[in-house]
């Protein structure tokens, strides 16, 4: 055997703002299933994580709870760490960027950057929520598109033409917290010289550091002009004051990478095995793995081997990209209900489970991953329940008549050697993070080991007088390559490797214990090991996932505020390519949501009959400023046009224009009811045509 590894190894933090969810637990169990892997050949690998605590996310949310984020992230770290030790996720550190180490090592980074003179300060002028008194990052600034005009636009880029911009081009900007107009105002940022990096970055991405088509997408960046990236954000921001910089806080995904480092410092103080500097010193032999999403790539594949560059620290030796996971072929919904938290889950089905159907489709690469429900009741049901446990529970009860014990010679010592042989496949499988092909071959052993049972038919021979020792072999042989079956499958299914520990009587089952034969060795009873899963569980679970969305509607706390839903999108050359916070998908609104809704008071100066419109009638509306818009209203069965004609109604005022047979309608006219009653809604007779509604 090869020298004891030592590994480091991350995923990605978690956002302090957000329940964990199925997504969350993708990564979570990939990366688990690796260490599991790793200390199960002798390897001495450690798994450290932490919640990422910082930004202006967090802030708002606390704010809006009527919370200190102090308090907040305390209590969502509390939840995310119960959801991970229900899924048996095993980080030998769960910690909090909000922490003294990472505070420590945010300052020494940025200090020794500054030394280097890798950071630049510079005057920009940005957006300003004069209401809220805030900066406005990128995403929440909406305006109409500099290029096509199209309203409702994002500050970075524009959806319909895809055109980028800078936040300040957009035409008609809102502030998407108070839809108030930005102001633009000035103010210094620290910005970290990439650019100097280009050559180590084009070499370190190439090194065999990256999947192929990680380093495929980097190279087209380097190979174009790298950007300074902007590290500095204004107060008011949840965060670590730049030290000599009062008003100035690190750019929350400054100081998330180092939030690795500050979860190990934190555990090495605790270990008397752990030396910091052993995995963070430049020419260090361990090695560092990051497990990441795909949406995060140029923060751990450029930014970050850049800072460790440059402040005196050791490379990555690996960044691993997952892909994201949909459910039932399509992004997880609120209001389908495939939203799914892992507490939800884990109020309803076995994590074990999950882990296995997850580590059935995972490979190497970046390609999203597919939980398709029905798909993963029969897959757990027939290779876990079908296959797996039922290779035990037709032998077990065997070997207790015989006496408890297996026998003293194995049945089948060739099958048992290509058991043995298998692991080396297997193994390497698992190394290169191809779990689906590490199941795939643990699945053929199964099917081999119950077509030896079915074909020996210990249960008829028991029948005959005479055959005792035959069956007990063949049962004994049974166990024996059970044993192989559940080992290989440990690091996926740490539970059942557990009870699969207690039934065989060994202290352990790793895959360095995979030469041991258990001959003559005494076990004991058999216990159930797992249930099938049953379609209403799974019904349960969609359900419950609906009422999880309700139940968050009612509070106001959104089920997942600012999840990495938005998917990669390098915007503008390097630029991070999300924003701390991304939109929702359906369901539920976040405030920002309805605040893009532009609602004025226009008063309608003419209303008529359409023709050839049996609902429609036609009104003309004065939105102020001498301005008038046709907007075709569906009233026409409860209004007679001259009703309407001088009344004040609600119009909502930036809704996309809309081409219909009779003419553009401009708007929307609100109103309450609809089928046998309806009431346009009316402003006050005195506001005036064009004034704002809130
Ligand atoms: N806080 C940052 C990471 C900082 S790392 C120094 C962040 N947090 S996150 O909560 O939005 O996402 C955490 C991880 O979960 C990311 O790697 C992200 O890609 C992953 N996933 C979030 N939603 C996901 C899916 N639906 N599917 C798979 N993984 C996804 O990003
Ligand atoms: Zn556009």
């Amino acid at each position: 055997m090869p020298d004891r590894r030592k590994i480091l190894v991350t995923s990605a933090l978690p956002y302090a703002n957000g329940p964990i969810h199925l997504g969350h637990m993708l990564e979570h169990i990939q990366t688990d299933i690796w260490v599991r892997f790793q200390n199960s050949m002798g390897n001495m690998c450690t798994y450290v994580c932490a919640d990422d605590t910082h930004g202006t996310a967090v802030m708002l949310r606390a704010e809006k709870e009527g919370k200190t984020p102090e308090d907040l992230i305390k209590a969502v770290q509390a939840d995310h760490m119960r959801d991970f030790g229900g899924f048996l996720i095993d980080h030998h550190n769960y910690y909090s960027t909000h922490s003294d180490e990472n505070r420590y090592y945010a300052e020494l980074i940025y200090t020794r950057l500054k030394e280097n003179d890798m950071i630049n300060v510079r005057t920009i002028s940005q957006l300003y929520d004069p209401v809220k008194e805030i900066f406005l990052a990128d995403r929440f600034v909406k305006g109409t598109c500099p290029k096509c005009g199209s309203a409702d636009q994002y500050g970075d880029a524009c959806e319909v033409c895809s055109a980028t911009y800078e936040p300040n081009e957009l035409i008609n900007p809102k502030s998407a917290y108070t839809g108030a107009t930005p102001e633009v105002r000035e103010s210094e940022h620290f910005f970290f010289k990439l650019p100097e990096c280009q050559a180590m970055l084009k070499e370190w991405t190439r090194s065999g550091t990256l999947q192929d088509s990680v380093a495929n997408k980097l190279a087209e960046w380097l190979d174009a002009e790298l950007q300074e990236w902007d590290v500095s954000r204004d107060a008011p921001y949840f965060g670590f004051e730049i030290p000599g910089a009062p008003g100035k806080f690190f750019y929350v995904w400054l100081d998330a990478p180092i939030g690795y480092m500050a979860s190990f410092k934190n555990l090495c103080d605790r270990r008397d095995d752990l030396e910091f500097d052993d995995y963070w010193k430049p020419d260090s032999t361990a090695e560092l793995y990051h497990f990441i999403g795909k949406d995060i790539i140029n923060f751990h594949a450029l930014f970050w081997p850049a800072m460790l560059e440059n402040a005196g620290y050791r490379k990555p030796s690996g960044v691993f990209a997952h892909g994201y996971i949909t459910v039932n072929g399509e992004k997880m919904s609120k209001s389908r209900g495939t939203f799914i938290m892992a507490k939800t889950y884990l109020e309803h089905l076995n994590p074990e489970y999950l882990r296995y159907y997850y580590a059935a489709k995972l490979g190497s690469g970046v390609e999203d991953i597919d939980l398709s429900l029905t798909d993963f009741a029969q897959r757990v049901n027939s290779d876990l329940v079908g296959k797996v446990v039922n290779i035990a529970s037709r032998c077990a009860g065997f070997i207790k008549k015989a006496g408890g014990s297996l026998s003293d010679t194995v049945a089948e010592p060739q099958m048992l050697a290509d058991f043995q042989q298998a692991g080396t496949t297997i193994a390497q499988a698992y190394e290169r993070r191809e779990f689906s092909k590490a199941v795939r071959e643990i699945m053929n052993l199964a099917d081999r080991a119950n077509e030896y049972i079915q074909a020996k038919a210990p249960w008829s021979m028991a029948k005959e007088a005479g055959r005792e020792q035959e069956v007990h072999d063949v049962c004994s042989m049974g166990i024996h390559l059970f044993r192989l079956i559940t080992l290989y499958l440990g690091p996926v299914l740490p539970d059942m490797n557990e009870k699969v520990k207690a039934f065989l009587n060994v202290e352990s089952l790793n895959f360095t214990d995979r030469e041991t034969v258990l001959t003559g060795h005494a076990i004991n009873k058999f216990k159930p090991l797992l249930t099938r899963i049953e379609l209403t569980q799974i019904d349960a679970l969609i359900e419950a996932s609906k009422e999880d969305v309700a139940a968050d509607a009612k509070t106001g706390t959104p089920a997942a505020a600012g999840q990495n839903q938005a998917q990669a999108k390098p915007a503008k050359g390097q630029k991070a390519a999300k924003a701390d916070d991304t939109a929702e998908q359906g369901g539920e609104i976040e405030f920002n949501d309805f605040a893009k809704l532009d609602l004025r008071v226009a008063r309608v100066v003419e209303a008529d009959h359409v023709e050839g419109a049996d609902k429609l009638l036609r009104l003309q509306l004065d939105v102020g400023e001498d301005t008038t818009r046709q907007v075709f209203s569906g009233i026409k069965s409860h209004y007679q046009p001259e009703q309407l004609v001088g009344k004040n109604v609600v119009l909502v005022y930036n809704l996309k224009p809309r081409k219909m047979r009779f003419g553009m309608s401009e708007g929307m006219v609100l109103a309450a009811g609809g089928g046998n009653e309806l009431w346009v809604l009316e402003a006050h007779e005195d506001a005036a045509p064009g004034t704002r509604i809130s």
